[in-house]
């Protein structure tokens, strides 16, 4: 996920449980140029082995010439990514602009896979909107043919964007029709969800999203019961606390300040869900461009807090 899925999230999502992770998309004009920032995104730390590169573009040659390029990073694998409905990116016939044209997606899939030795994956969705028959499963035949080595089926339509209820039922029928693994996307919340999406599909995964900014613990709460049927407490208030600390720290390593403290944010507000006096926590963390000044605050918070307001004054 874009601005997400960066070396230290992965490596958080790895640590409780993720078996796979993907790199932010990167966009095969930026990388080839030598963007620094798409350069970055490809980069993978040595704990990278499991974790594939995304790219994503408009031009089937430029594709297959930047999966060459990512290739040299040693991922785990490369997907391309036909499933970003933003409109700056499939207005551009990138992500799910693809789905405009199937047969063209198609071929540019066959382009990558002949043009590097690793395997390659695309991520795509049920298709463009609102058509009543969605082109997903012959689409997933044919990518298939086209020697694609996994599907990840985001199921929603490009138009719904994030709205509306993802409709697992699609991936249960492309999974039917291919060999490839399918791993199901769109609204795996829970480690229930989780279940639920593999028991009513039959696909060989989930792909979770945006429940693993705010509650990473997902993936072993997911891993716990489809591996061994069993429930696993909810992180503690130490484990969220913790977790924050680690994450800002981690961000601050690799990003400096206040940039390491900034784009930890977004992440926090979920961590510290259910912790008493969890809003003023944040409210305060949110003011705070220093690692030093978050770790203060978060070492003054005590079960407490809430009726300690000089901690938070
Ligand atoms: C902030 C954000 C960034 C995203 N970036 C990407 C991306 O780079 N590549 C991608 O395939 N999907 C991206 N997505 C879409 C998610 O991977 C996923 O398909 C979508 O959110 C539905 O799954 P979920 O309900 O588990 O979130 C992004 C979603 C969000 C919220």
């Amino acid at each position: 996920m874009e601005d997400v899925t960066d070396v230290v999230f992965r490596r958080l999502c790895r640590k409780h449980g993720a078996a796979v992770a993907m790199t932010e998309f990167v966009n095969v004009e930026g990388l080839l140029r030598g963007c620094r920032n798409a350069r970055r995104k490809i980069q993978l730390s040595d704990d990278d082995g499991l974790t594939a590169i995304q790219i994503y573009g408009s031009n089937p040659e430029r594709l297959a010439e930047a999966a060459r390029f990512a290739e040299a990073a040693e991922p785990l694998f490369i997907d391309v990514n036909c499933g970003c409905w933003v409109p700056k990116i499939a207005g551009r016939g990138a992500g799910a602009g693809w789905l405009r044209d199937p047969a063209a997606m198609v071929a540019m899939a066959r382009m990558v896979v002949s043009s590097v030795s690793l395997p390659v994956t695309v991520k795509t969705r049920i298709g463009l909107g609102p058509e009543s028959h969605m082109p997903i499963i012959d689409l997933a035949r044919r990518l298939e043919d086209a020697g694609v080595a996994a599907i990840t089926i985001h199921c929603r339509t490009a138009q719904m964007g994030h709205s509306g209820a993802a409709d697992w039922s699609w991936a249960a029928r492309a999974r039917e029709v291919v060999g490839v693994p399918v791993l199901v996307n769109g609204d795996v919340r829970s480690a229930a969800d989780a279940k639920r999406a593999i028991d009513d599909t039959g696909c060989a995964g989930v792909m979770v999203g945006r429940r693993a900014i705010e509650h990473p613990w997902i993936f072993r709460e997911a891993r716990a019961l489809l591996e061994r049927g069993a429930e696993v407490a909810p992180p503690t208030a130490a484990e969220r606390i913790a977790l924050c600390r680690e994450h800002l720290i981690e961000n601050v390593a690799q990003r400096g300040e206040p940039f390491g403290v900034h784009c930890t944010r977004r992440h926090l507000s979920g961590y510290l869900k259910g912790l008493s006096g969890a809003a003023a926590l944040r409210q305060r963390l949110n003011g705070c461009d220093s690692l030093e000044g978050c770790l203060a605050i978060l070492d003054a918070w005590s079960p407490r807090a809430e009726i300690s307001p000089p901690l938070f004054g």
